[in-house]
């Protein structure tokens, strides 16, 4: 059969996945699932440091040119995109400094929709430089035009161990709720595990999709065993998976749990690892939000269904 467009083979599967290597079995049942509760129709899952319960789908705006904002049309397409996550259930939006212009979007419409009080807002420190990170974290506030943030990461683990002093000082001073870091590179996955071993961590916030594994064997239990949160970017290897099925139906099993979308497919797969808390896909599509947040409702994959999920994408 000749190559679609985008496609992987089995064999670049198992390159990108090094899914040879990588335990396909999920761990026993862990805290998250165990605490998981289902609010309204909506998974909810626990930040284990405090027990505060979040939906388990949220937004990320590093998406197609979210922070653009050229046109009004742009701004109230964004604008739709982040009141769809409100009107559907959810709160976490993902955001960053280095996402040209997010940060003013996401301030700007959390203004005008009146969401701040139930957004749960998470940004990052991007900078190399402890001034420079303070620096950059005032600048975040007046962007996002609020006094606190839910969530401070510091980004790609650029100078960690700087940051997190400053993360730390905001925390005791109330400013922010929670801190943690995050990268997108499973390279980085050992360094990461440091960090959470040697750190008090609310969150770690890392790549993990069906394309990219890694962390199932590297930072999930290390997160785990920490009482770490974990926010997982790139659900959809940052759009490759939608790319690698084009052309292809859901196949039927999928609708056993709920999953008659691609994008329900591949984020029902990450939920249903115990060890995730949140899911961050990212779009500037209030149709696409919708259907991601679907992906939140109703029941998971088990196991055996994971191990036909992952055969399904290896066989493509
Ligand atoms: N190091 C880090 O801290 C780091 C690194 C990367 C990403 N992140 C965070 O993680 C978030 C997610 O990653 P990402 O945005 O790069 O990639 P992604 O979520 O894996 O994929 C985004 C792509 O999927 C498409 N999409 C979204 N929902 C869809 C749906 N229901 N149906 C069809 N297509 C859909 C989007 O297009 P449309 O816009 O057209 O919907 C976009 O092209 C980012 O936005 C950011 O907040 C953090």
């Amino acid at each position: 059969m000749a190559e679609k467009p985008g496609a992987i083979t089995r064999k670049k599967f198992l390159k990108l996945t090094g899914a040879v290597a990588v335990s396909s079995l999920l761990p026993s049942i862990g805290a998250n699932a165990q605490n998981s509760t289902m609010a309204g129709d909506l998974l909810h899952r626990p930040i284990h440091s405090t027990g505060e319960m979040i939906p388990a789908v949220g937004l990320g705006t590093a998406s197609d040119g979210f922070g653009r904002q050229g046109s009004d049309a742009q701004y109230e397409q964004r604008r739709n995109a982040i009141a769809a996550l409100f009107n559907n259930g959810g709160t976490v939006i993902d955001t960053s400094p280095t996402y040209r212009g997010a940060e003013a979007v996401v301030g700007r419409a959390l203004e005008e929709l009146g969401m701040r009080n139930r957004c749960f807002l998470a940004t990052k420190t991007s900078i190399y430089g402890k001034q420079e990170g303070i620096r950059q974290n005032a600048e975040s506030f007046e962007f996002l035009r609020t006094g606190t943030f839910d969530l401070l990461q510091v980004h790609n683990l650029k100078d960690t161990d700087d940051h997190l002093e400053t993360l730390n000082a905001l925390k005791e001073q109330g400013k922010i709720r929670y801190l943690g870091i995050t990268h997108v590179r499973s390279r980085l996955n050992d360094e990461a595990v440091g960090f959470i071993e040697r750190n008090r961590l609310d969150f770690i916030q890392c790549q993990y999709n069906m394309l990219d594994r890694s962390i199932e064997n590297s930072v999930l239990p290390a997160a785990r065993e920490h009482g770490v949160a974990v926010m997982v970017n790139v659900p959809f290897g940052r759009g490759r998976l939608f790319r690698a099925v084009s052309g292809e139906v859901v196949p039927e099993w999928a609708n056993d749990f709920g999953a008659d979308t691609w994008a329900k497919f591949f984020l029902k797969f990450i939920l249903s690892h115990p060890d995730v808390t949140v899911a961050i896909p990212g779009t500037v599509n209030d149709y696409h939000v919708v259907d991601n947040m679907g992906a939140a409702k109703g029941r998971l994959p088990d196991d055996t269904e994971r191990q036909r999920m992952i055969q399904f994408i290896r066989n493509l």
